[in-house]
């Protein structure tokens, strides 16, 4: 296959949920469905397990299922699909919104009797800022739950994105039926103890008289009723309403019981996009290029003192990757050779050979890289930076020994650099006492942990009571760098950039924040 059918073929996405939405179940129902794992149901009850590791560790050690951390790939209808791991439970922080900017589309997963829920909004927010298309599962239908209306309100209520259900489910709970596909025409029939559906082809839609003869007496008059609604209400779909993050495609099931994950896997393999081109210096870098190109969205380091090797985790923009290439690193301005290259396929770390703009590849790296930087080949590239991410968790630094504290301040900023932490300063007085802030505490927990093994500091943490972060900025997008008009409290702080930002207790202040400056807007991410 030439580098234009390798690249047309891939298939880059991540999903997104709040904690125990089902991530892990579908994650395995999807590796099963997609011929990576060979048995699907085996899953061990895992309460108070999850550990502060990557999800998918976790399941490889409970399940004996071999996967690594970080990208799962595999075949799936002639297309090569990399998963990516988002990190959800203990383990969530800036790396896991970092790892949303190297997907090319998200799944959306949500608990169909809780809707969306904190989380999910987040991630949806960090999304929906890229444009990124977002598909929709509606997880847990074998549990009582919402109304579908009500959970399509809900979504479009709360992200303000459009829903359109290709699936449509016959009853719910005990009763959950089936789904009925709105494009095929099929009912997908499930039974208790079964992950194979019946499949009930209907020429006349959902119409046809034989629906009745199985449906559900308590559901069937309501599913007509809103099969009805649909076709007079809803307008076909529309691919670039989609490909815009503006309607997403809907569809139900149960992870568990992996009913509907295969459905989903299809309009997955229908409407998801291939590779996206990536601005650089205001140019876009298309993946078909045949120059390689690509950025670091994440970087890995060992906690083990036994390996202490670091993973650069590189997204391909364009073009092909090989093992042992030479690339130019643009920051560095320096040719470097990308010779240690692991891939981390679905049954263990294999050496990749090569790789293909949308595929993500590990290197170890000795110290060259950093969150966002670029490395090609032939004309010079740099993408955009990647963004920073509202953190929830603030922090001043204390040590003990005064006289260690300018290389505390010195540790500080290289792994401020690296994007470990956050940093925020108050403009009046330095960045001496600066504050730290963190999406997730295991980012806490490694600053600790680095600043004691690498530079042999003692320091403590010191919890700061705000909980959110916010850039602001004027209508045309530029940081605004008047006066806020808010709590007598209120103190503007800088970042690295110099960007003003707001600190925040409570979520009250920011809404308060937003009515007495309607011409401020208040930026998640910059
Ligand atoms: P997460 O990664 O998003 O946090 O969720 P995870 O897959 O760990 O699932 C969270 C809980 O929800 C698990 O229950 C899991 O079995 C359950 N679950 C996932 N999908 C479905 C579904 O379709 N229907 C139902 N009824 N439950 C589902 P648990 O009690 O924490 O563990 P377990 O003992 O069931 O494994």
């Amino acid at each position: 296959m030439g580098l234009k059918e390798e690249v047309a073929r891939r298939r880059t996405f991540a999903i997104i949920s709040h904690p125990d939405a089902g991530k892990t179940t579908i994650t395995e129902k999807i590796l099963y469905e997609g011929g990576i794992i060979r048995e699907a149901g085996e899953v061990k009850g895992k309460k108070g397990t999850k550990a502060a590791t990557s999800d998918w560790m976790t399941m490889e050690q409970e399940r004996g299922v071999s996967i690594t951390s970080s990208v799962l790939q595999f075949d799936y209808e002639g297309l090569r699909v990399n998963l990516l791991d988002t990190p959800g439970h203990k383990d969530f922080g800036e790396d896991t919104y970092r790892t949303l900017m190297a997907a090319d589309s998200a799944a959306m997963l949500i608990d169909a009797a809780k809707g969306v829920e904190a989380r999910t909004r987040q991630l949806f927010e960090a999304c929906h800022r890229r444009k990124m298309p977002i598909f929709t599962f509606a997880n847990k239908m074998d549990r009582e739950g919402k109304d579908p209306f009500e959970l399509i309100d809900d979504v479009e209520k709360t992200l303000g994105m459009d829903c359109y259900p290709v699936t449509w489910p016959m009853g719910i709970g005990d009763r959950f039926q089936g789904l009925y596909h709105r494009d095929q025409k099929v009912f997908y029939k499930y039974t208790k103890g079964s992950d194979v559906a019946e499949k009930i082809d209907l020429p006349d839609g959902w119409k046809d008289p034989l629906l009745k003869t199985f449906a559900h007496p308590d559901f069937y008059e309501s599913f007509c009723n809103a099969m009805d609604l649909l076709d007079g209400a809803l307008p076909p779909f529309d691919l670039v309403r989609f490909l815009r993050g503006e309607l997403s495609p809907l569809t139900f099931g149960s992870a568990k019981n992996n009913w509907g994950v295969d459905l989903f896997l299809e309009i997955f393999a229908k409407y998801s996009p291939g590779p996206q081109a990536r601005t650089s210096q205001g140019e876009m870098v298309e993946a078909q290029t045949s120059n390689f190109s690509g950025f670091v969205f994440k970087i890995q380091a060992n906690m083990d003192r036994k390996h202490r090797d670091r993973v650069a985790f590189l997204r391909v923009v364009s073009g092909k990757f090989e093992r042992g290439m030479k690339v130019s690193h643009s920051r560095l301005a320096k040719e470097i050779r990308l010779a240690y290259a692991n891939q981390f396929l679905a049954q263990d770390r294999e050496t990749v050979d090569e790789a293909y703009a949308g595929d993500i590849v590990g290197i170890n790296d000795t110290g060259n890289f950093r969150i966002g930087d670029t490395v090609y080949t032939g004309k010079r590239v740099e993408f955009d930076s990647i963004p920073r991410f509202s953190p929830e968790l603030f922090g001043r630094l204390k040590i003990k020994d005064a006289l260690k504290r300018q290389t505390l301040q010195k540790a500080v900023s290289q792994l401020v650099e690296e994007g470990t932490v956050q940093l925020f300063f108050d403009p009046l007085v330095g960045k001496q006492d600066a504050i730290l802030g963190v999406v997730g505490q295991l980012q806490f927990d490694v600053l600790l942990f680095r600043l004691n093994d690498e530079y042999k500091l003692d320091v403590k943490l010191e919890n700061l009571a705000y909980q959110l972060a916010r850039w602001p900025v004027d209508k045309s997008g530029k940081p605004f760098l008047g006066d806020l008009k808010g709590p007598s409290q209120l103190r503007v702080f800088r970042d690295v950039f110099e960007h003003p930002v707001v600190l925040l207790e409570r979520e009250w202040d920011l809404g308060f924040l937003k009515e007495k400056n309607p011409d401020v807007e208040f930026l998640i991410s910059i």
